[in-house]
């Protein structure tokens, strides 16, 4: 039985994620701005949820994730899932405002203290949920494709940073694992063409059986790593057609 936490677990992938692991037998510290939906799940499942509403773009997110953690009695992994994006066509500074404290600060933060638990226990795992935006630079949503960049550039220094530790203390077992889903059918698809969009319940299996894997980066579902190789190697004067 494994503790988990995952950060944004109200709606849509952190929900079906929390659903797997319950099936699975581990016990799921979930969070969220929307409690009565974190209610909704802890009362189906009470002795394997534990709740902590907040919004990570407040100045709480340590204490309340220290006060999850003590009420799962420790923690195994930390899944980051919450995300905020939308189209920008006037690049709308409030659009752009919350897009980055929720993907970018909030993030930062609490993978900042995730680590640092686990660096302090020896062993852990942190998943974050970011995207193939990340992969280059969006017209439509600039703020959304670079805070996704730079939650998997973090990630892979997190990883680095894992590996030089295990350098000096063999015992030392920290996974990072940076998942990039394409289209998933959620309230978060945004855009008018949605092609190969996954039902949340499949990408969510696949997301599942990544970090049970401990896989160090993923494409959801599976053949976005067709389009993550064709975005990363296009040059700007073919992607200049689409902006
Ligand atoms: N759906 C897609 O096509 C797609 C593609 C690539 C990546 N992703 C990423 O996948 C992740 C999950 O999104 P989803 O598609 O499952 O959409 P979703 O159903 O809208 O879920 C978003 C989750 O993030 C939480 N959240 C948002 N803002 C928050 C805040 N300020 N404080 C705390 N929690 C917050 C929401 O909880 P509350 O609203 O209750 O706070 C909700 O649980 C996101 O990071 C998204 O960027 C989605």
């Amino acid at each position: 039985m494994k503790r988990i936490v995952i950060i944004g677990a109200t709606s849509g992938i952190g929900l079906e994620l929390a659903k797997l692991y319950i099936q699975n037998g581990d016990r799921v510290g979930v969070t969220g701005r929307r409690g009565y939906l974190l209610d909704k799940l802890q009362q189906q499942f009470p002795s394997q949820v534990e709740t902590e509403p907040f919004d990570v773009m407040g100045l709480e997110n340590v204490p309340h994730l220290e006060s999850l953690i003590k009420k799962l009695g420790g923690l195994d992994t930390l899944i980051y899932n919450s995300g905020f994006g939308n189209i920008s066509d006037q690049l709308d500074w409030t659009i752009d405002k919350q897009t980055t404290q929720t993907n970018v600060n909030g993030f930062v933060e609490i993978v900042n203290y995730a680590f640092n638990y686990f660096v302090k226990q020896g062993r852990g795992q942190i998943a974050a949920i970011s995207s193939i935006a990340s992969l280059r630079g969006n017209s439509q949503a600039p703020a959304y494709s670079a805070s996704k960049a730079f939650m998997s550039t973090y990630m892979e220094g997190l990883y680095f940073k894992s590996v030089r530790l295990k350098k000096r203390d063999p015992v030392i077992a920290i996974s990072i694992t940076d998942i990039q889903p394409g289209f998933v059918n959620t309230k978060m698809a945004k855009g008018k063409i949605r092609f190969w969009q996954a039902a949340v319940e499949k990408a969510s299996r696949q997301i599942f059986k990544a970090i049970n894997n401990k896989k160090r980066k993923v494409y959801i579902t599976r053949r976005w790593a067709i389009v993550a190789w064709i975005l990363k190697w296009m040059p700007n004067w073919v992607l200049r057609k689409f902006a």
